[in-house]
C-alpha cells in the first residue's frame, strides 16, 4: 500500500481531529466523515482501513460496518465505543469488526491497532492476488488433471516455456487440449507480452496460407493491391501456432522449414530476406510419420519439428483424472450458468469413467454443459448424462440374445461400420467407441475388407 488510506468517522469533531492529528503524524492519508450516510459515501473510493464511531446521528454503526465489508471484505473495521456500549461492541465483533476500542482511548494503543490491522489487509489481499494470478487463463493451473501422463506433460510445457526459442511439436487426438497447451506454453513464456498467432493450415489454399504466413508485395498477385505483413512478421518477439500442420501442402513444408533453419524468410513477390525472432509451436491430431512415408509429409520438417515432441494423452487413457475434469467444469458452469449445482451421483461418475470419451476433453466439456442444463437437481445423475450413451447399450447391462439367436460376425461387423461412419472413418476414435485400439480395428476393417464409402470426409 503506497499510503494507506483510513476513514475515521466520529459525529465528535475533538475525536475526529484528534485521531487524524495522530494518524497523519503516522504517515497514513486520513479522511473523516461525521455521519453513517457520510462514511459510506466516502469509503466508496475506497479504504484501507475504518475506525468507526458505534453511536452515529443517523445510525448506528454496525449497518455502516456491514456495508463496508460487503463491499470489500478484506476492509477491516476498528469500532469506537464508549464504555456503557461494551456488549455492542462484542456484538459488532461478531459481525465482522476487527477490534474495538473504549473511549476515552489512548493514542499509542490506537496506533499499534492502526499497524496491525493494516498489515493484515495488505497479506490478505497480497494471498487474493496471488490466487487470480494463478487462477489466470492460460497458467498451468488451467491444465487439470493429476495422473502421471497429464503431470509430465505439464512439466514438459513447463521446461519447454522457459526455453526461449524452441520449436514444439504437439501431438494428440481431437480435443487433448493442443490448443491450450500451445496457449499455456506462450503465456508462461518470455514472449508473453508479445503477440500470440494462431493459424490453421487446413483452413487456407496453398497460396492464401503463404501470404497469410510470409506476408506480401503489392502487386505479388492478383488482388494484392497493398503490402501485406505476414503472421511470422506481426509475431515478431511473439509465438505463432501452426495448427493441423499434417495439412499443410508440401511446397509450403519446404518455405517453412527454411524459415525454422535460418530465421529469415521473404514477403511473396520480394527477394528480401526479413529476420524475426519467433518461436514456432505446431500441432497436428495426425501421425506424421505415417505421412512421412507417404510422402505427404517432408521428412526433414518432420525432424526439425520433432526435436520436442508434447504427445497429449487421450482421455479414455486416464480415467482418473475425469472427476477433476467434471468438478472444473461443474465449477466453470456453475459461475457461467449461476447454477448450483455439487456434484454427480456415484452412478454417473462410474459411467463417464468407463466412457471412452472419443472426443476428449471436448467431449466431457460439453457433456457436463448439457448435463447441467438439463438438471433438475442439484446433483447430476447418470440420466443426465444419458446423451453419452447415445441410446446404446451401457456397459454392464445385460444384452438378451434374440430367441432366433445371431450371427456375430455379422454384429462385430456393422458395429465397426457403424463406427467408422460416425467418426468420418478416423480410426483411432472408431476404435475408441469400440474400446479396441488401433491395431485391433484395422485388423477388422481388414478381416471385413472395408472401405470408405466415395464422399465421405
Ligand atoms: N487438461 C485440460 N484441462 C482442462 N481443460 C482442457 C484440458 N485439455 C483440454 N481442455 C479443454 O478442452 C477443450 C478442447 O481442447 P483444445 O481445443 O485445446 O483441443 P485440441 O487438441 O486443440 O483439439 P482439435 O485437434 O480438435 O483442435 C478446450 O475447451 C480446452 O480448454
Ligand atoms: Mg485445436
Amino acid at each position: 500500500m503506497a499510503s494507506p488510506t483510513i476513514l475515521v468517522v466520529d459525529d465528535e469533531q475533538l475525536i475526529r481531529w484528534s485521531l487524524t492529528e495522530r494518524l497523519t503524524a503516522e504517515g497514513y492519508r486520513v479522511i473523516e466523515a461525521d455521519t453513517a450516510a457520510s462514511a459510506l459515501a466516502k469509503s466508496e473510493d475506497g479504504v484501507d482501513l475504518v475506525l468507526l464511531d458505534y453511536r452515529l446521528p443517523d445510525g448506528d454503526g454496525i449497518s455502516v460496518l456491514k456495508r463496508i465489508k460487503e463491499r470489500d471484505p478484506d476492509v477491516l473495521v476498528i469500532l469506537l465505543t464508549a464504555y456503557s456500549t461494551v456488549d455492542s461492541a462484542v456484538e459488532a465483533m461478531k459481525h465482522g469488526a476487527y477490534h474495538y476500542a473504549n473511549k476515552p482511548f489512548n493514542l499509542d494503543e490506537i496506533a499499534l491497532l492502526v499497524e496491525k490491522a493494516l498489515e493484515t489487509t495488505r497479506l490478505r489481499r497480497e494471498v487474493r492476488a496471488l490466487r487470480a494470478s494463478q487462477a489466470q487463463p492460460y497458467s498451468f493451473d488451467r491444465i487439470v488433471g493429476n495422473s502421471s501422463a497429464v503431470r509430465s506433460v505439464k512439466a514438459l510445457l513447463q521446461k519447454v516455456a522457459s526455453s526461449p526459442a524452441s520449436t514444439v511439436l504437439l501431438t494428440g487426438e481431437s480435443g487433448t487440449g493442443k490448443d491450450l497447451a500451445a496457449k499455456v506454453i506462450h503465456y508462461n513464456s518470455g514472449r508473453s507480452s508479445k503477440a500470440f498467432m494462431n493459424i490453421t493450415c487446413s483452413a487456407l489454399p496453398e497460396a492464401l496460407l503463404e501470404s497469410e504466413l510470409f506476408g506480401h508485395e503489392r502487386g505479388a498477385f492478383t488482388g494484392a493491391d497493398r503490402q501485406k505483413r505476414g503472421l511470422f512478421e506481426t509475431a515478431d518477439g511473439g509465438t505463432v501456432f501452426l495448427d493441423e500442420i499434417g495439412e499443410m501442402q508440401v511446397g509450403l513444408q519446404a518455405k517453412l522449414l527454411r524459415f525454422l533453419e535460418e530465421k529469415t524468410f521473404k514477403r511473396v513477390g520480394s527477394t528480401a530476406d526479413i529476420r524475426v525472432d519467433v518461436r514456432v509451436i505446431a500441432a497436428t491430431n495426425r501421425n506424421l510419420q505415417e505421412e512421412v512415408r507417404a510422402n505427404r509429409f517432408r521428412e526433414d520438417l518432420f525432424y526439425r519439428l520433432n526435436v520436442l515432441p508434447i504427445p497429449l494423452p487421450p482421455l479414455r487413457e486416464r480415467a482418473d483424472d475425469v472427476p477433476l475434469l467434471v468438478e472444473f467444469y461443474i465449477d466453470a458452469y456453475n459461475t457461467e450458468f449461476k447454477k448450483r449445482i455439487r456434484g454427480v451421483t456415484a452412478d454417473a461418475m462410474a459411467q463417464l469413467r468407463r466412457y471412452p470419451w472419443p472426443g476428449n476433453i471436448r467431449e466431457l466439456r460439453n457433456a457436463v454443459e448439457r448435463a447441467m442444463l438439463l438438471a433438475e437437481g442439484e446433483t447430476l445423475t447418470a440420466d443426465d448424462f444419458s446423451s453419452l450413451a447415445g441410446g446404446s447399450v451401457k456397459l454392464g447391462d445385460r444384452v438378451e440374445l434374440p430367441a432366433g439367436g445371431l450371427d456375430l460376425e455379422q454384429l462385430e461387423r456393422s458395429m465397426v461400420v457403424q463406427a467408422l461412419e460416425r467418426t468420418a472413418w478416423n480410426q483411432t476414435r472408431a476404435a475408441a467407441l469400440l474400446g479396441l485400439n488401433r491395431d485391433q480395428i484395422r485388423y477388422r476393417i481388414e478381416k471385413f475388407k472395408l472401405e470408405k464409402a466415395a464422399g465421405q470426409a
